[in-house]
């Protein structure tokens, strides 16, 4: 999408994000599955890439302090929205893009959450994320992706969905699919009858569970565990999610 950068999103849904994604995923189960993990890796850094506005990074900090939680995310607003709430411990926050800024190792627990992994457009960026993790983990150390399995056949066209109807706003969610490039793009159109019309951009690269697979595998990481959900439900052909777990070989 032309004038798209690691940013938009953010920037974009910053204001919206905790009311409209509050109910994506079971967060008590996805800060226990951490939580082991990060033990198992002998409590060194927790990081997530893409933290937005801290719906796991908050819990989790608070389940594993002292453990540091570094939640990395390139939206000045999406953090901000984070900064905002009340917690005993606070996660460390980076500014900055998930590749460039990573934190230097050793670090227990890399994780990227919702789809997040996607929002590097190109398999190129995404080759180099899973290089630059790679590269940080403590051998006893894991990347956890948790993120949707694509449909098959992919999915081709454009879309135009109604999200939420009232009598003085509308907000329409409009898309286009690309089964061939593996891309998926959107906005959702909010008017109002006040404030005009408002854009929420969206873009992602999605891969199947077997090319991240292969893209771990290229950099020097195996998988350990899929599951379904951080509840670690199996695992099967008609899943439509799961949660990846790659170590270092
Ligand atoms: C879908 S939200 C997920 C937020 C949170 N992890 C959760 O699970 O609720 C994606 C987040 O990734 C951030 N993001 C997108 N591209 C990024 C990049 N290249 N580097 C760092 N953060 C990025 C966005 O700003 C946004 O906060």
């Amino acid at each position: 999408m032309q004038g798209y950068d690691n940013t938009s999103y953010g920037e974009a849904f910053a204001d919206v994000y905790d009311d409209w994604y509050s109910d994506i995923g079971d967060v008590d189960a996805a800060v226990e599955a951490l939580a082991q993990l990060a033990q198992d890796a002998g409590s060194l850094p927790i990081v997530e890439l893409g933290v937005g506005t801290g719906r796991l990074a908050i819990p989790l900090a608070q389940r594993v302090h002292p453990t540091a939680v570094i939640g990395v995310d390139s939206s000045a607003a999406m953090l901000d929205k984070l900064a905002a709430k009340n917690f005993e411990h606070a996660p460390l926050l980076v500014l900055g893009d998930m590749i460039d800024s990573l934190p230097e190792g050793p670090l227990g627990v890399v994780f990227i959450a919702f789809n997040t992994f996607f929002n590097l457009g190109s398999e190129q960026l995404q080759r180099a994320c899973m290089q630059a993790v790679a590269q940080r983990l403590s051998p006893n150390g894991c990347f956890v992706i948790e993120a949707l399995v694509p449909e098959d056949p992919p999915r081709t066209g454009n879309s135009v969905d109604v999200k939420s109807l009232t009598r003085d706003r509308v907000v329409l969610s409009v898309a286009r699919y690309d089964g061939d490039e593996q891309s998926a793009e959107g906005q959702f159109v909010e008017f109002t009858e006040a404030g005009g019309v408002r854009l929420r951009p969206w873009s992602i690269r999605y891969t199947s569970p077997s090319q991240l697979d292969d893209m771990a595998a290229a950099a020097g990481l195996s998988r350990r565990h899929r599951w379904q959900t951080f509840a670690k439900d199996a695992f099967t052909p008609d899943s439509t999610r799961h949660v990846s777990i790659y170590a270092p070989n």
